[in-house]
């Protein structure tokens, strides 16, 4: 099996298990969840933290769970993210956003079910041997990378920080924080319940740290071709910083260096690889490239 035919049924386990693990109880709340997670995706998250977890022999059911628990997170953002006091986004993946179809009231609830129920998954899975050892590790980096001292922490740069007066070093630490860092945490995620040595946590990190920028800085790509983004306000871009052909050279630069990491990890890493080179497709029109679930 090549890397795509077998990441398309990592993903495919991964949609299996979120339908089962928000099956819910048909409230209206559960079926906002539901409708947030299970409305597309390009599941990009969990897939990392399936693919490292295996390149470092960690058994896929082992990781499911986590892997799960980060894209609830992941969902969460976005959902708040859409809502008319941060980037008042009608539609999301191609559908109106959770706001749209439920309500501001209901789709804040619905995040915040979202963020506690992955803490419930990652604290609550079954664990055998070794990997039970890492568990409160890995539940401590995906806080952190969520938490104030990353995507939260990023999103408020984001809301604080206008495109005229930004600096470019402020503009990194938007996006390491508000994107890379959950991206990086799902790699160390599976790096870590595969007991990757500590030998390896450099590359591991360097990998993680650089597909995140990439995968933000082709975000911003996507925006700026899409003819109407929808979003109310002027968020600061990669775009409107460095330029679009600088943009699209920082793009390349950073999977570059995310595939050369990959190379000092001697192991199966043909699907990071992969994953990274993804990146590099740039089609025209966010949801085509978005939509994909
Ligand atoms: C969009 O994330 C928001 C960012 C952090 C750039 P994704 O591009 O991963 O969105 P989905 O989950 O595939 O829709
Ligand atoms: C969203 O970033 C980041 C988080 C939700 C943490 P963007 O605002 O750039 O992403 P889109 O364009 O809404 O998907
Ligand atoms: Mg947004």
């Amino acid at each position: 099996m090549n890397a795509g035919e077998s990441l398309k049924q990592k993903k495919s386990a991964v949609n299996t298990a979120l339908d089962s693990i928000l099956a819910g109880d048909g409230s209206v709340l559960s079926q906002a969840m539901r409708y947030a997670v299970l409305s597309g995706g390009k599941r990009f998250r969990p897939l990392l933290t399936l693919s490292a977890g295996e390149s470092f022999g960690a058994d896929q059911n082992t990781v499911l769970p986590f892997a799960c628990a980060i894209e609830l997170i992941h969902n969460y953002s976005l959902i708040h993210d859409d809502l008319p006091c941060l980037d008042n986004d009608d539609f999301r993946r191609g559908k109106p956003a959770c706001h749209k179809a439920y309500g501001e009231d209901i789709a804040l609830l619905a995040g915040d079910g979202l963020l506690t129920l992955a803490f419930e998954l990652m604290a609550g899975s079954s664990l055998k041997g070794q990997a039970a050892s890492v568990r409160g590790e890995v539940i401590i980096e995906v806080s952190r990378s969520a938490g104030v001292g990353g995507m939260i922490g990023g999103q408020m740069l984001d809301v604080t920080l206008t495109p005229e007066g930004i600096s470019k070093e402020e503009f990194q630490s938007i996006i390491e924080k508000k994107t890379a860092s959950l991206i990086l945490a799902s790699v160390k995620t599976g790096a870590l319940l595969g007991q990757a040595p500590l030998s390896q946590m450099d590359a591991i990190y360097d990998y993680g740290k650089n597909i995140g920028l990439a995968f933000q800085t082709r975000d911003d790509i996507l925006d700026s071709e899409e003819d109407d983004s929808g979003i109310g306000v002027s968020r600061p871009n990669s775009i409107s910083v460095y330029g679009y052909e600088k943009t699209k050279e920082r793009l390349e630069r950073y999977i570059g260096l995310a595939i050369a990491a990959l190379d000092k990890i001697s192991l199966d890493t043909k699907e990071l690889k992969f994953l990274a080179e993804m990146l590099l497709k740039v089609k025209k029109g966010k949801e085509n490239a978005k939509n994909t679930g």
